[in-house]
């Protein structure tokens, strides 16, 4: 079957069907509940929550609490982040609990703040203590564990292969990786071909994730590492439903015509300030405004920019961006 094909047949994970294998990535300030829901909604095979630090999640911190509430999703994956295996344990139980379907370990992040702590990509450096934490969240929840990883610390220390391997022993059921060392940051390309050496040292599924945009990057990706799915995130910026429209295009399928995306973007931003309140809601939604205007509406002028991205009142963020939208309209037609 071609990679195309592939893109858009269901995979299994244990008891979990995953109805495409375009998946949504975390993002940390991005993949709220919010955004989640929508990306399900618009035909993404798998969503994951944005990372929660296992210890503030303990301490029952309302950020935390939020991130791994359940929202209307078939399969609810909770990321979690931490480098005290007993503390990761218990955030495994405190999700399971919330009804997480599926608890994924982050080793992947190069944050400062989370790298610094001794999480996120860091814990690569020391594949004894990844896995020790591995083996600890494994046995503290029934559901199917997950990591997601990238390529290693630097290129003198590729050791993906190495530690999804051994995360498998574990009984880890899936690994994702970023095609990307700790030390590159965001910067190059992700190397999709490196990702096939972690392929080649497991038999559990592998998704592959890095700098995918379309459809054609999707099933180059595949090729490129046999990975048995792919992951999006920037790619999203602006555009919830790019993992669903991938999907859709692979199974031929036709993909919903875009509604107005001025009503689109503001029935996104109303989801928002429901979500966080109005007051955080406003602060929190402004990323996402500046990423639809980016996209959608390009040459926006200066001032109906500032004022989508700085009112304070949700009446004058709509108006301002009622007329972006309906300003490039004006332009496209002019
Ligand atoms: C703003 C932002 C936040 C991120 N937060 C997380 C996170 O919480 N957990 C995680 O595993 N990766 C996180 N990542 C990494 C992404 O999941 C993904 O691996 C990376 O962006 C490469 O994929 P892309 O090129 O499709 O964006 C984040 C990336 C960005 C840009």
């Amino acid at each position: 079957m071609n990679a195309i094909r592939r893109l858009a047949t269901p995979l299994r994970l244990g008891r979990i069907e995953i109805p495409n294998r375009v998946f949504l990535a975390p993002m940390s300030g991005v993949t709220d509940e919010p955004f989640r829901a929508r990306a399900v909604k618009h035909g993404a095979g798998l969503v994951v929550s944005e990372m929660v630090a296992s210890g503030e999640l303990m301490k029952g911190r309302r950020n935390s609490t939020l991130r791994i509430r359940r929202p209307d999703v078939p399969v609810h994956v909770v990321q979690l982040a931490g480098r005290e295996a007993a503390a990761m344990a218990e955030g495994a139980r405190i999700a399971a609990g919330e009804g997480a379907d599926i608890v994924d370990i982050n080793m992947g992040c190069p944050a400062k703040k989370v790298t610094g702590g001794y999480c996120g990509s860091a814990l690569m450096r020391d594949p004894d203590h990844a896995l020790a934490l591995v083996e600890a969240v494994v046995g503290a929840v029934s559901v199917p564990v997950t990591v997601k990883m990238r390529l290693g610390w630097d290129h003198d220390h590729l050791n993906a292969p190495e530690i999804a391997r051994r995360a498998q022993e574990a009984g880890v059921a899936m690994v994702t990786v970023h095609g990307r060392t700790r030390d590159q940051l965001y910067n190059g390309r992700a190397n999709w071909r490196a990702i096939r050496a972690v392929k080649e040292a497991v038999t559990i599924p592998v998704v592959a994730n890095g700098d995918v945009g379309t459809l054609a990057d999707a099933a180059a990706m595949l090729d490129q590492s046999g990975a048995d799915a792919v992951m999006i995130g920037r790619g999203h910026y602006g555009a919830p439903w790019l993992a669903g429209r991938i999907a859709a295009e692979a199974a031929g399928s036709g993909t919903d015509s875009e509604s107005d995306i001025s009503d689109y973007v503001i029935s996104h931003y109303d989801d928002m300030l429901t979500f966080y309140g109005s007051i955080q809601g406003v602060r929190h939604a402004r990323k996402h405004l500046g990423w639809y205007l980016d996209r959608h509406a390009p040459g926006t002028p200066p001032e109906l920019r500032r004022a989508v991205m700085t009112a304070l009142e949700p009446a004058a963020v709509i108006a301002a961006l009622r007329a972006a939208f309906a300003a490039r309209q004006m332009r496209s037609a002019a």
